[in-house]
């Protein structure tokens, strides 16, 4: 099994700044500018301010690039979606524990997950996943948590449509989780890129009914993720915002303090410590083609629902080849990417420096999450270059530059 996105990552260089990688590289394939410190710095806020145990989704960024200096910072629990993410888990951080959190799984992987991997925690949302997870596993020793729809009109994308027990749904399951000797317990996701923490007040509230109809005893409420990042342009409460309201859903409802929290955040953790250096390959007036785009790092920007602004700087090699930041007037471009489709067009325009022409780099930030998670190989347009900025002895302080 393949276990990590091949990434091409060169462990001797290290760069001070972003306008350092492109004067050192000048990069002509896309290029993610990693900022360890930036990452380590979400993290221990995170870990600072969530009232219980705090689980990265690794489906947001999988890059070890990103996943070590988490790591190195203190992460020690992931969830985790797939056998490909359970395996890439537990052989690189054996000390780490790995929760099996999307709702189902294909046929044997619960097996595998189990028996090979150790795997105790999965989630379920209907009878037939969890008698799969009985039948694979033989029962032993497992935390089944049920995953509830919520509401998910705060947050930029639903995660609720597919996935979700509605309350009765839910109740059966508690009740059978608990009969068949498991310890039950509860999850939700309100919706990714989740802007108002009353989202999670409101999911706290159907854990309570649920859990009260169930009459269960549930040792563990995971809120999942939803946690935002500031995009520019957006309406983001400060994450201790969420914090508090996740606090005082435990301390106002029946499960008391000693009910363990869990939180799966993916965006808020990774989104600002990584950044995507583009070039302009094409210029027909408006038209502005870039080496990355709608198959690539784009993705979810394009996704239905998403509003998505980054933070963007562009950049020009001189007459004397020196690289400069340029700003100067903006125009609104109709953004395609490198490959054949038609389809590679960025949805909405983007306002961009008016004079940009082929050559020119620009620098998106806040692009950790579902970049290069999502980015496909369609034309061998594959976005895959990685670098880290930062000074060497963060970087070997936080132990994050790894031959891959
Ligand atoms: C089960 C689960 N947990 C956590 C996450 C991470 O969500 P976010 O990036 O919004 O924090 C997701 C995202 O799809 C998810 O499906």
């Amino acid at each position: 099994m393949s276990l990590v996105p091949a990434t091409h990552l060169d462990p001797s260089r290290r760069f001070s700044s972003v306008e350092h990688v492109i004067e050192s590289l000048r990069p002509n394939a896309p290029t993610y500018v990693v900022q360890p410190k930036l990452l380590q710095a979400k993290v221990t806020e995170f870990l600072r301010g969530f009232p219980g145990w705090t689980l990265y989704a690794v489906k947001c960024n999988p890059s070890t690039v990103v996943l070590d200096p988490l790591y190195a910072a203190g992460i020690r629990d992931f969830d985790v979606a797939s056998l490909e993410e359970v395996a890439l888990i537990r052989q690189r951080y054996p000390d780490a524990s790995a929760y099996l959190m999307a709702p189902f799984q294909p046929v044997g992987a619960y097996e595998t997950a189990y028996r090979e991997f150790g795997i105790r925690d999965f989630a379920v949302d209907t009878e037939d996943a969890l008698d799969a997870i009985f039948d694979e596993t033989g029962g032993e020793g497992l935390t089944i948590f049920v995953r509830l729809a919520t509401d998910n009109d705060d947050a930029m994308f639903d995660l609720s449509s597919k996935f979700g027990a509605d309350r009765k749904t839910a109740v059966r399951l508690l009740q059978q989780i608990a009969a068949r000797g498991a310890m039950p317990a509860l999850t939700f996701h309100v919706g990714s890129q989740c802007e108002d923490p009353a989202a999670f007040t409101r999911a706290g509230e159907i854990c309570e009914d649920v859990t009260r109809q169930a009459n269960v005893s549930i040792q563990t409420v995971d809120v999942g993720g939803g946690f935002p990042c500031p995009y520019p342009g957006g309406q983001t409460p400060p994450l201790d915002d969420y914090f508090k309201a996740i606090e005082a859903f435990r301390e106002k409802q029946m499960f008391g303090p000693a009910v363990d929290l869990f939180a799966e955040p993916g965006r808020a953790l990774v989104a600002e410590g990584v950044s995507l250096v583009a070039q302009v390959i094409l210029r027909k007036g408006n038209q502005l083609y870039l080496n990355d785009g709608a198959y690539g790092s784009f993705m979810e920007r394009n996704l239905e629902g998403a509003a998505i602004n980054y933070p963007i700087r562009a950049f020009r090699e001189n007459a004397t080849g020196e690289i400069r930041a340029f700003n100067g007037p903006t125009t609104d471009y109709t953004v395609f990417g490198p490959t054949c489709d038609s389809c590679d067009q960025l949805n909405d325009t983007m306002t961009l420096p008016a004079d940009l022409k082929r050559g020119d780099w620009i620098e998106f930030g806040m692009m950790g999450a579902y970049s290069n998670a999502y980015a496909s190989n369609f034309n061998g347009y594959l976005p895959k270059s990685f670098v880290v900025v930062g000074d060497p002895e963060e970087l070997d302080a936080a132990g994050t530059v790894v031959a891959l």
